[in-house]
């Protein structure tokens, strides 16, 4: 049976991006004669019912903004037996026969609970986090990586005015991706990732070896939970004598303007994330694999193995000798 009303919904952290995909899903859908309805404050909304009909201009002028109009919740209640039945039933109410989730791991597992439900669902990668294991690149990442960078441009500018080492630590949750991409880009010195093991010996002896070559000032990126800035720093400090400085960026990676590259996987995911409802398919999750546009069943998806490129952290270790 053809589908007359979908609905959009956005979860967990939010992602720069999220907007556009959002444009594109409601306007994707809309040219195919198709009702569009904006589940509001993410599986929570869903929950109540806080549902918001979405037409050609509510999606205007959004595709640059970060964040995600439709707010975003992580919400425990959702996590329950009931919160699950309420959600069901409110999306049978508003008439809503397919619904398209933007959101991180949490969110998916959300979009597949549904689809275990029968509610017909796809998902669509969002998080800054990049810690997916079924698609190269999730919506958010570009941009946060690059906020991440530029933030480390201007503090290496007054490191090495005041001949200093910083200790910068970048979010990511449990997975290295931002601290990699922004430390490799930002030329930093060392790189802690959750996904090798460090040693601090390490870290002082490259330190050293810099000092003993004459430079003076230094960027350590650390992933968040992976060390403590702090004690790093007092490390470096103690043991080498050079002055340090710890810089926390947090969720400041989280907002601003998406990138153009984020603009594009928004637009074609939202996009694509449609066409597959229309094709009749459920429980599927977007992705994007050698720079095309792929979909896998989220059961599957989910537990696919993280890959991590473990050849690129080599390769920042060699190149900041
Ligand atoms: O998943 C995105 C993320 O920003 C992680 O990098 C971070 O660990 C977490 O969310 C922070 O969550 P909250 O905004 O709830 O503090």
């Amino acid at each position: 049976m053809a589908l007359s009303r979908i609905g959009i919904l956005t979860s967990g952290g939010d992602a720069p991006g999220m907007n556009a995909a959002i444009r594109a899903v409601a306007r994707r859908a809309i040219y195919d004669g198709l009702e569009v309805v904006g589940v509001r404050h993410g599986f929570q909304g869903l929950i109540s019912g806080d549902f918001q009909p979405l037409d050609l201009g509510s999606v205007g002028d959004i595709i640059h903004r970060g964040g995600t109009i439709l707010f975003t919740a992580r919400s425990s209640a959702f996590l329950t037996e009931e919160g699950q039945r309420l959600a069901v039933d409110a999306l049978a109410q508003a008439g809503i026969e397919g619904l398209i989730i933007a959101g991180g791991d949490g969110s998916l597992r959300g979009a597949q609970a549904l689809a275990r439900r029968g509610v017909v669902t796809i998902g669509i990668p969002a998080s800054i986090d990049n810690d997916l294991p079924f698609t190269q690149w999730s919506i958010g990442f570009d941009t946060a990586v690059n906020t991440a960078l530029d933030a480390i441009d201007r503090i290496r500018d007054t490191a090495t005015s005041h001949e200093r080492t910083f200790v910068i630590e970048v979010m990511g949750h449990s997975c290295g991706w931002i601290a990699l991409a922004a430390g490799l880009g930002g030329g930093a010195e060392s790189i802690l990732l959750p996904e090798e093991p460090f040693s601090l010996d390490a870290i002082i002896e490259r330190l050293d070896r810099g000092r003993a070559r004459g430079k003076r000032h230094s960027i350590i990126v650390v992933s968040e939970g992976t060390a403590s800035a702090t004690d790093v720093a007092q490390a470096v400090t103690s043991r080498t004598g050079m002055e340090t400085r710890v810089t926390i960026l947090g969720h400041v990676q989280r907002g601003g303007s998406p990138t153009a590259v984020d603009r594009l996987l928004a637009s074609q995911m939202g996009a694509r994330a449609v066409e597959l409802l229309e094709a009749g398919a459920t429980g599927r999750v977007v992705g994007v694999r050698e720079g095309h546009l792929v979909d896998d069943e989220i059961e599957e998806a989910l537990e696919k193995p993280r890959q991590f490129p473990h050849q690129l952290a080599a390769l920042a270790a060699i190149l900041s000798i």
